[in-house]
């Protein structure tokens, strides 16, 4: 008897359950690089009575609330709907499969800027019962300058300064040196939707080798990214003895190259300082 109650019990949750059996959102998309995305959420369920799709965005703020806004509602045979930030985003005639119960289970986003990126649930609903999945999306824009200069500050202290500009979602910078990471300072600012950072080391001369790799290791968590600059350090100028006349006054005339091109860095590094505290 108990048997023969478990069993009806179980086949009775299976006719009315509702199950998401696959969930696509593609994780990271670079920004500019497709002309749409598409998110499904693959369910079964044994009764479509009251078959309510549902998709919700919640963005990292968004760290208390539930499931975030709703963004997209279809309750077959109804016509979809696009809500909040996907209005006018979406692609409404979209189906992903001719079964009009869930041909419109499907999200296709037409030119998905950085501002989707987030976690999206969808929720797919009957009278009887109910299942949702999460899963976060990125869009993600590569750095459009990444610079790193190496100020002498002429008390015995180096100044190592990394900057990148135009990166989403926030990039975070390391500066190493053979390997070490020095104690620095970060400043970031979100200007018209992209990242700029600045992460400057001051580090005494005499606390580095004299011949020494610096590193500036920049990442983008969310979007798995990872981009470097490497530069060497040398704690005593470059060696200037005497030699035959004509490759002196060549060597003499390279290192005054080398003193404009480091001059012109650290003008443009100050410039795009300047620039992000002015914006
Ligand atoms: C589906 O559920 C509704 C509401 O409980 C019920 O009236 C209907 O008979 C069910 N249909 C099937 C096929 O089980
Ligand atoms: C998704 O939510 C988690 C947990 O709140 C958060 O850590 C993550 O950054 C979010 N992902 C995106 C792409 O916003
Ligand atoms: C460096 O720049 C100055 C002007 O700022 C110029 O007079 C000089 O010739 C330049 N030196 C070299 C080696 O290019």
């Amino acid at each position: 008897m108990m048997w023969y109650l478990l069993k009806l019990i179980i086949i009775l949750q299976c006719v009315n359950s509702v199950r998401i059996v696959n969930m696509r959102v593609p994780e990271v998309v670079q920004y500019g690089s497709r002309d749409a995305v598409t998110m499904d959420c693959e369910f079964v369920t044994g009764n479509v009575t009251g078959l309510v799709i549902k998709w919700f965005y919640a963005d990292n703020s968004c760290s208390e609330c539930k499931h975030g806004k709703p963004v997209y509602q279809w309750i077959p045979p109804q016509k979809p709907q696009a809500l909040g930030l996907l209005k006018n985003k979406l692609d409404l005639t979209y189906k992903v499969s001719r079964n009009p119960y869930t041909q419109h289970r499907a999200l296709r986003i037409l030119s998905p800027g950085t501002e989707l990126t987030g976690n999206y649930t969808c929720v797919i609903s009957t009278f009887l019962a109910e299942d949702e999945r999460t899963k976060p999306m990125t869009i993600f824009v590569p750095e459009r300058r990444f610079d790193m200069i190496q100020d002498r500050l002429g008390d015995g202290y180096l100044n190592v300064i990394c900057s990148a500009e135009g990166v989403f979602p926030k990039p975070e910078i390391v500066i190493l040196a053979g390997n070490r990471p020095l104690p620095s300072k970060t400043s970031i600012k979100l200007i018209n939707e992209r990242y700029s950072i600045v992460t400057s080391s001051i580090v005494k001369m005499e606390s580095l080798p004299s011949t020494v790799e610096i590193l500036c290791d920049m990442q983008v968590p969310l979007a798995n990214y990872f981009s470097r600059k490497r530069d060497i350090f040398y704690r005593d100028p470059p060696p200037t003895t005497p030699d035959t006349p004509s490759p002196a006054h060549k060597q003499a005339r390279d290192r005054g190259h080398q003193k404009n091109a480091s001059t012109i860095m650290i003008v443009s590094t100050i410039l795009c300082l300047f620039r992000i505290r002015i914006t």
